[in-house]
């Protein structure tokens, strides 16, 4: 099922191939750029442009989604949308999807990675070594098997990285604001105070949602136990730089392993300030947690899986701004797909204009979100324009699509 013959893409950003031909296999018409575009270069490129795939730099704002006249879908082949006017999207009917887990692994293999080179004090022995230094001594440098980690936020990142660091040999803690099934052995700790004693290795992977800025700190350093180490490969504001400081300074942690920044520099070269630089045993990388080519490979394919269902079949399953709704599909049938305002009595009103025009309704899927509904009706035979006609004249109607 598609909505129109023709389907015209343009992606921006230097989009992953993968997404280039995962497009084109459904037969839509590819532009691929390397660069973003400003707000009026967009302008200019976004009519007739069906799918729109972006990464971070490029805003969508209300103006660029106001000169949209054919834009169903938007694609941000990353994980934030911040950069997108989720509202404006939402208001004007546009699909927004994103990539939320694909990057996850990257990140617990830092995290692994970390966690050994931080046990073993690579960092230290590294830098001897390129200046010409044989230091060749077990002192501080310890295996990770039978160590205990704790993992403060138990998400899509926490849970991997619990299943893989007991295949290591450790034994693992986390602690999360909600209910978690515990996977494989790991313990879960009724409050955060419990995993702060216990365990060697502090990590912490909880989402950036506002109440959790600064909510490590001098309290919490204290109350983990002396050598211990710390990771941060979550959010930079999280954290306290300061604290985390003089907890290294002064003896109490034996390392700590960070990844994100309360302010990160722009771009590639401008100088890095932080509080951290210069401390033994302390890796600083620059927020490159999920960046690997991998990551970007499935970014590009599941971005492009998702505005694939979407123009084909209507499916809204992980939209970021759109009420979720997958029907599966039946042949020889019409789809229609309703984005509308949230009041009651939508869904009656939809299918008192079908009873009326004698359509018969096949499959019929409703969801919705905050201020907005989504509809999928599958249809069997035909239907006349005035149906369709009266379907968008109804005041609630946001946008009807026909997928035939
Ligand atoms: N370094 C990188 O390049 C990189 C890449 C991807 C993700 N991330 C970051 O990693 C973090 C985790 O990602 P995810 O996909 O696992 O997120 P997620 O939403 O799946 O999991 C976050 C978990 O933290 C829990 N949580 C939130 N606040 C908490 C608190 N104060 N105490 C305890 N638990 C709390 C939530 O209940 C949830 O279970 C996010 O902040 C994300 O932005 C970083």
């Amino acid at each position: 099922m598609s909505d129109q013959a023709k389907v015209r893409v343009l992606l921006l950003e230097s989009i992953h191939p993968d997404a280039v031909s995962r497009l084109e296999a459904e037969g839509y018409e590819v532009e691929s750029l390397r660069n973003a575009l400003d707000e009026s270069e967009l302008i200019a490129r976004i009519p007739g442009v069906k799918l729109l795939g972006i990464r971070s730099k490029t805003k969508v704002t209300a103006k660029v989604l106001d000169a949209a006249d054919s834009l169903v879908a938007i694609g941000a082949f990353c994980i934030g949308t911040d950069q997108i006017d989720l509202t404006a999207a939402s208001a004007s009917g546009v699909a927004v999807f994103n990539a939320p887990f694909s990057n996850t692994r990257s990140v617990v293999e830092l995290a692994i990675a970390e966690i050994i080179s931080m046990t073993r004090r690579l960092t230290e022995k590294n830098t001897l070594m390129h200046a010409g230094v044989w230091d060749k001594s077990a002192d501080g440098a310890h295996e990770i098997r039978g160590r205990r980690l704790g993992i403060i936020g138990y998400g899509n990142i926490g849970t991997q990285l619990s299943v893989l660091a007991e295949n290591l040999g450790m034994y693992v803690s986390f602690y999360d604001t909600a209910d978690k099934l515990a996977l494989s052995n790991a313990h879960r700790c009724a409050t955060i105070e419990e995993l702060l004693e216990t365990s060697d290795v502090v990590t912490i992977h909880v989402d950036g949602r506002p109440g959790n800025a600064g909510f490590f700190g001098a309290e919490q350093f204290k109350r983990m136990r002396e050598g211990a180490l710390f990771l941060n490969l979550s959010r930079g504001i999280v954290v306290d730089h300061v604290a985390l400081r003089e907890a290294l300074e002064s003896g109490h942690l034996a390392g700590a392993a960070v990844d994100v920044f309360p302010t990160e520099p722009k771009g590639r070269g401008d100088e890095f300030v932080s509080e951290l630089r210069g401390l033994p045993n302390v890796i600083l990388t620059p927020h490159i947690g999920g960046s690997t080519e991998e990551a970007q490979s499935d970014i590009g394919g599941f971005v492009a899986n998702k505005l694939a269902a979407f123009v084909e079949e209507g499916n809204t399953t992980l939209s970021v701004n759109l009420p979720g709704v997958a029907l599966p599909e039946q042949a020889g049938q019409s789809r229609i797909g309703h984005v509308h305002v949230n009041t009651p009595g939508v869904l009656a009103q939809v299918n008192s204009i079908l009873a009326e025009h004698k359509v018969n309704v096949e499959g019929q899927l409703l969801s919705t979100r905050g201020e907005y509904g989504y509809l999928i009706t599958d249809i069997s035979g035909g239907f006349s324009d005035d149906v369709l006609e009266r379907l968008r004249s109804m005041e609630q109607t946001v946008r009807l699509r026909v997928l035939s």
